[in-house]
């Protein structure tokens, strides 16, 4: 076993998942705004030291995906954000990639940037303490989109990236995203997200990627957000499991879904069901972080000096989203 591959399988042992907390500033800005909080780089720690530093943490999160702000701030006990997390068994990790620009010659699609000074900025987040890295490609999904443009120049960036990570001893989260917005059937969304997956893997194998040291991060299949046509949840478990077990190599040890602004309930709901019905020998969790954090925030924004109230919100969330990792979850565990 590499030693890649035990980090992968480390990070989402036992039901454990991944918290995503590496908003840019820019969204984490609209995300407090929104509770009418003000963005200021002490209130980004805060929030996000009350989850840190949570019970939750402990039983349910193998690993954090931090931003480039936080990886270097510390807590208000003056420690070292990634050595918080590694004290409570949990790998820090970072996203890597700078962001999503609009693409030459097909500027209704995103192009995501980041290579370039790429080698020299994952030695720095290493010796930071970065176990892991997350570079996220996305798509939007309409008659014409994605468009072959845009799905293989997103598979080959996810590759290269994927390929430097590795050389430096980290294991790359490869997160192609096919957003919920618009209004396509759930029939498209398979179609789409098999086909971009399995560029991505095209890419991935063509650039030598050990593909027992990566986790793939994809959407659920679903309908558009605007769509009349919704399909249930249980039908959303099996076309995900179809989808994946067609398109991803057995090689790969996990993956980690993205909430991609599903509720915080249809996310566990749809998680449970995938892990009830699941035929692969994937391990099928999560790395949320709408559906982790939203009601701890709510919480936090009507009085952030209540950090235990925040964390049970927390920890009651993560806890759901490690039992629908394991196929346990049920609606009436909401309410205990
Ligand atoms: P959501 O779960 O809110 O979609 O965020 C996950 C993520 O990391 C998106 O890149």
């Amino acid at each position: 076993m590499s030693d890649l591959n035990k980090i992968a399988l480390k990070i989402l042992e036992s039901g454990k998942g991944i918290l995503a907390a590496d908003e840019s500033t820019g969204t984490m800005t609209k995300r407090l705004e929104s509770v009418k909080i003000d963005s200021t780089s002490d209130n980004r720690i805060k929030f996000r030291e009350t989850l840190f530093s949570s019970n939750g943490m402990k039983e349910c999160i193998g690993g954090v995906i931090l931003y480039d702000e936080t990886i270097r701030q510390k807590s208000s006990d003056g420690k070292e954000i990634p050595k918080l997390l590694s004290e409570l068994g949990s790998m820090p990790g970072i996203k890597v990639d700078t962001g999503a620009k609009e693409m030459a010659n097909s500027s209704s699609e995103k192009i995501t940037e980041g290579l370039d000074g790429l080698r020299e900025r994952l030695k720095e987040y290493f010796n930071l303490g970065a176990k892991f890295t997350k570079w996220r490609g996305v798509y939007n999904i309409s008659k014409d989109h994605p468009s072959k443009l845009s799905i293989h120049s997103n598979a080959h960036a996810l590759a290269r990236y994927a390929a430097l990570v590795q050389e430096c001893n980290m294991v790359p989260i490869v997160e192609p995203e096919l957003l919920m917005d618009g209004n396509h059937s759930a029939e498209d969304c398979f179609k789409k997200t098999s086909e971009v997956i399995k560029k991505c893997f095209d890419e991935l194998i063509l650039h030598k990627v050990d593909l027992t040291g990566i986790i793939l991060k994809p959407n659920m299949i679903l309908a558009g957000s605007e769509s009349s046509e919704q399909i249930s949840n249980e039908e959303t478990a099996k076309l995900t499991i179809k989808c994946l077990k067609e398109s991803v190599p057995s090689d790969v040890p996990g993956i980690a879904f993205l909430s991609g602004g599903q509720t915080e309930i249809q996310a566990t709901e749809n998680l449970n069901l995938i892990n009830k019905f699941n035929e692969t020998n994937f391990i099928m969790s999560y790395s949320y972080g709408r559906a982790l954090q939203q009601s701890a925030l709510k919480h936090w924004a009507k009085d952030i000096s209540d950090i235990a109230g925040t964390q049970k919100v927390f920890d009651h969330r993560a806890k759901m989203c490690t039992l629908a990792a394991q196929g346990k979850w049920s609606k009436e565990l909401e309410n205990v």
